[in-house]
């Protein structure tokens, strides 16, 4: 897989899966576009792969518009965009959780904002370049957050199950410019997002053992499958969500120890 010649503009690119997808990206031959609102992280992603970077704080709504015109501008060309960011509210840094009748309208516009308008707007604006280029791919970072239930998470959950039905729209959309859309559903990967959620009293031990596979996933696992969807091997592929949760959710709920011995 080779992106020689290719150009990728990557949200959350500071951290985690973004950080990963990046350097596969570049590893790969492509040149990398990263926006995060975290300037140390972009500072170190540039020095380790000759990206071009954008501060952008994406939870402030018209950002992503101007992220899209500014790399555009400095790329030349936006081969692939990959909408990926995602933290949570500066207020919130511990995750508090929240049943549904205790939803603060903080936390729910922040989460809708900065996972769902901010895709939507990266979306609207790079589509046109996409058209009069021939062609491009659009991938998003979902979740399996976004197929099923968590507890205390709500407004997580329904921004993720937004963006996957999103992703289908925009597919179906613009199939026939030659763009490609598609997301992928990550299960419980090591990064520090998902740290803030093993703080929690026996979350880290229950969370594994409910993992077949018996681990959690790591960044450069979801930057695979993200480097995937983007690339030409995926020629056929659009409108997919591509579960990646070491069979997390392809079991029943009958718990995982009892089923393999
Ligand atoms: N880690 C998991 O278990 C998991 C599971 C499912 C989905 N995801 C999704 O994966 C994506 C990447 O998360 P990650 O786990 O790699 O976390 P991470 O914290 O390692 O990376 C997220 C990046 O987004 C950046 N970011 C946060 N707020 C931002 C803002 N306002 N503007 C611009 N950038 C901002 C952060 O600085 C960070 O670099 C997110 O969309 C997340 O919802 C993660």
């Amino acid at each position: 897989m080779r992106f020689d010649g290719k150009t990728l503009l990557i949200t959350g690119a500071g951290s985690g899966i973004g950080r990963a997808t990046a350097i596969g990206f570049a590893a790969r031959g492509g040149r990398v576009a990263a926006a995060d609102v975290n300037v140390e992280q972009l500072r170190s992603l540039a020095d380790e792969t000759g990206a071009i970077t954008f501060v952008s704080d994406l939870s402030q709504n018209g950002a992503a518009d101007a992220l899209v015109a500014d790399a555009h501008a400095a790329l030349g060309r936006i081969d692939v965009l990959h909408n990926n960011a995602f933290g949570l509210p500066p207020t919130l840094q511990q995750g508090r959780l929240a049943k549904v009748a205790d939803i603060v309208d903080e936390v729910w516009n922040y989460n809708l904002q900065l996972g769902l308008t901010a895709v939507m707007q990266a979306t609207r604006r790079v589509i046109p370049i996409m058209q009069a280029q021939g062609g491009g791919v659009i991938v998003n970072t979902a979740s399996i957050s976004g197929q099923f239930a968590d507890f205390g998470i709500g407004a997580y959950n329904a921004m993720k199950a937004a963006v996957i039905n999103f992703t289908k729209v925009t597919a179906i959309e613009y199939a026939s410019d030659n763009i490609r859309c598609n997301c992928f559903c990550p299960g419980m990967i090591d990064t520090a997002l998902f740290q803030k959620s093993l703080g929690i009293p026996g979350f880290a031990d229950a969370a594994t053992a409910a993992v077949p596979m018996g681990r959690f996933g790591k960044p450069e696992e979801m930057a695979n499958v993200a480097l995937f969807l983007a690339s030409d091997l995926a020629s056929y592929v659009t409108g997919a969500a591509f579960v990646a949760d070491g069979g997390l959710t392809a079991q029943t709920g009958v718990p995982t120890r009892f089923r393999n011995g």
